[in-house]
């Protein structure tokens, strides 16, 4: 990394990345939250936790995300509220999968607002449908860490074995070919018109997505370098 890409300080508010299944969001707020030394907080990790726990929200939740469906709010608010209660998120920290819905987006509006946050900074991954099934038939998961891994485009040195870790790495349930298209669909109807919501509060960044993940990621540095200070 570059010196003057080198972030310095905590972020002062939530990042939010907002793009479909498979467009890179949790490649990116993974690394961003890792730079700046903030909690990355993915609703679907949070959800699949609470899926292999067996916990009572678990238990509703895994038919759920099994069919490719959102989980509804009543149950994703309160998860949510609870983890940004906890000091580490004080400094800011980076969503990732949320929200996902308007009615969520203007609950998180308010939590924001009643714990003294400024405006969220929202990084809109662009990229076009057809290349997402590749992306996420081929994802792999490492069980320890959660690094991601492509089978075609970002192989693990030895087949189904993390790199960092050594941990096996999973194939997620819901990225069989047949739950993609009722995932991508439930992001056209419920969560692309979070785009002109947050376009319209001046909040959007647009980011081509469609590039390496280095090239993405240098892209996103650059803009919450200079976002970072500003209202
Ligand atoms: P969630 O876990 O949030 O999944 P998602 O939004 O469908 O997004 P993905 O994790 O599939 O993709 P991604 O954009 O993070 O891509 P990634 O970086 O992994 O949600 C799962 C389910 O939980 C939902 O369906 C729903 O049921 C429930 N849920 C979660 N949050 C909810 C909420 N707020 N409300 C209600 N329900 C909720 O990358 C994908 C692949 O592409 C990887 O293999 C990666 O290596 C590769 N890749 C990444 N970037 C690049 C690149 N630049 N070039 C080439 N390959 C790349």
């Amino acid at each position: 990394m570059a010196l003057e890409e080198r972030p310095v300080g905590k972020l002062d508010r939530a990042v939010i990345f907002l793009g479909p299944p498979g467009s890179g969001k949790g490649t990116q707020a993974k690394e961003l939250a890792r730079q700046y030394g903030v909690p990355h907080l993915s609703t679907g990790d949070m959800l699949r936790e609470h899926v292999s726990n067996g916990t009572p929200l678990g238990l509703k939740a895994k038919p759920i995300m099994e069919r490719g469906e959102l989980v509804p709010d009543s149950l994703v608010l309160k998860m949510v509220a609870d983890r940004i209660e906890r000091p580490d998120c004080e400094h800011g920290f980076v969503f990732d999968g949320f929200p996902r819905t308007v009615a969520q987006a203007k609950y998180l509006g308010e939590m924001l607002r009643r714990q003294g946050f400024k405006q969220p900074f929202v990084i809109h991954m662009v990229i076009p449908t057809s290349v997402l099934m590749k992306r996420l038939t081929g994802r792999r998961t490492c069980k320890q860490g959660g690094e991601i891994y492509n089978i075609y485009e970002r192989p693990p040195k030895v087949e189904g074995i993390c790199d960092n870790d050594g941990g096996e790495l999973l194939h997620r349930p819901d990225d069989r070919e047949e739950v993609v298209a009722p995932r991508l669909n439930a992001y056209e109807k419920l969560t692309a018109p979070l785009v002109q919501y947050y376009r319209r509060l001046g909040s959007l960044h647009d980011v081509d997505a469609n590039r390496s993940v280095e090239e993405v990621r240098r892209e996103i540095g650059q803009l919450v370098s200079a976002m970072r200070g500003t209202r």
